[in-house]
């Protein structure tokens, strides 16, 4: 019996999992949620350029509440809305009417635990949930590639091999070229733009305590049984264009941002023990002694054996950007273990092992 999913969302995010949803054989969608009006009344094929399937997005939150389903992917903007309230109230009515749910739409959301609970979570998630899925009898998981994946849950499974650990080294090198949100790109991250001292960029990530990321550092230290002294940041470096080039925003002039590194360093026991660091361009042609490539991920685990291992991935649809197809496959690959899982709330810490995909004949690929 296929597993009957909604979809709730048709960004970057959610219109790769509405179409592994539609194409995977023991999936089964029931429901689209969107928000945008030109999608309303759209069969779920015309909102992805496919086929009809019969399900009609709508805007109707109520009506979405009042389907039968295993389960709801929720991929909409959460965390950066209202504090996440607006993403935490559908959440937990979702869990209260009976549905489990997998997400992404709160990265602070990416490891909840009872002391921990970061700004943007909403108030009292931790609680609320909880409560939500004990009247559902539902299970919640939350999960991404990053936070979710490449510098917690990767580091992680990865350290089952190790008999002393002096060091973890994660890196993640993405290219944000074809990245079109010209609000993401230049009021978030300070691309294209010339560098500045009060640069976004530094503003998040000296709140290290608040940022989704000191959640990946969180659970690496408890999943190895260590407390964590401080989380520090430490500081932004940048390349800047030395030739106008264009990205999907438009112009990067020269003289402006056209790769960023920044890293945040995990204390234990008075020293650098989890070392997480970015690696943002727009260009290769910059920067040449740091990494460069899209959808890659490093990881170093230093000590005895002395681990190292890479993450590359591409894929070729929509803008081409691996990012968010993996966030959709971290999520939806988790679906038939979390229907299977005790009602509650999951973590990676506590979500079965599970593999991901579905195994196709070589003409549909
Ligand atoms: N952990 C990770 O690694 C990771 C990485 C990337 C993204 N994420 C998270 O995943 C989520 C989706 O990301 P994305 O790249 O798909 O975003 P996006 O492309 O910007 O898509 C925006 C989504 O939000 C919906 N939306 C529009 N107005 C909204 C409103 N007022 N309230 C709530 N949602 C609204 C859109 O609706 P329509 O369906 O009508 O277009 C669309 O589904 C985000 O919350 C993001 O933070 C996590």
């Amino acid at each position: 019996m296929a597993y009957r999913v909604i979809q709730w969302g048709t960004g970057n995010v959610g219109k790769h999992a509405l179409r592994h949803i539609v194409e995977r054989p023991d999936f089964e969608l029931v429901g689209l949620r969107v928000y945008n009006p030109d999608k309303v009344g759209k069969d779920a094929g015309d909102v992805l350029g496919v086929r009809s399937t019969g399900i009609i997005a709508t805007d109707d939150r109520d009506e979405i509440l009042s389907l039968e389903a295993d389960c709801v992917s929720y991929n909409p903007l959460g965390g950066t809305l209202e504090a996440g309230e607006t993403a935490l109230d559908d959440i937990c009515a979702l869990l209260a009417s009976g549905k489990n749910v997998v997400s992404s739409a709160v990265e602070q959301m990416a490891y909840l635990l009872p002391d921990l609970a970061l700004a943007g979570v909403g108030d009292r998630a931790y609680d609320r949930l909880s409560e939500a899925c004990d009247q559902g009898q539902t299970t919640f998981f939350h999960v991404g590639i990053n936070p979710g994946y490449t510098m917690d849950f990767w580091p992680l499974q990865l350290s089952r091999l190790s008999r002393r650990i002096d060091r973890i080294y994660v890196a993640e090198i993405l290219s944000m070229a074809d990245y079109p949100s010209e609000h993401m790109m230049r009021d978030a991250m300070g691309f294209a733009r010339p560098p500045a001292p009060d640069n976004p960029v530094d503003a998040w990530m000296s709140r290290t305590h608040d940022t989704p990321f000191y959640l990946c550092m969180r659970m690496i230290a408890d999943s190895l049984g260590v407390e964590l002294d401080d989380v520090r940041y430490g500081g932004r470096e940048v390349a800047l264009a030395e030739k106008p080039f264009e990205i999907a925003i438009g112009t990067v002039e020269v003289g402006t941002v056209a790769a960023m590194k920044f890293h945040l360093e995990g204390i234990v026991k008075g020293r650098v023990a989890i070392h997480l660091e970015w690696v943002w361009r727009l260009t290769d042609d910059v920067a040449h002694d740091w990494p460069k490539g899209e959808g890659l991920w490093i990881l170093d685990i230093a000590g005895d054996p002395h681990i190292k291992s890479k993450i590359q991935t591409a894929t070729t649809f929509d803008s081409r950007r691996p990012v968010s197809l993996l966030v959709s496959t971290t999520c939806l690959n988790a679906i038939p273990t979390v229907c299977s899982a005790k009602p509650g709330l999951l973590n990676n810490l506590r979500l079965p092992a599970h593999g991901g995909g579905y195994l196709c004949s070589p003409a549909s690929a």
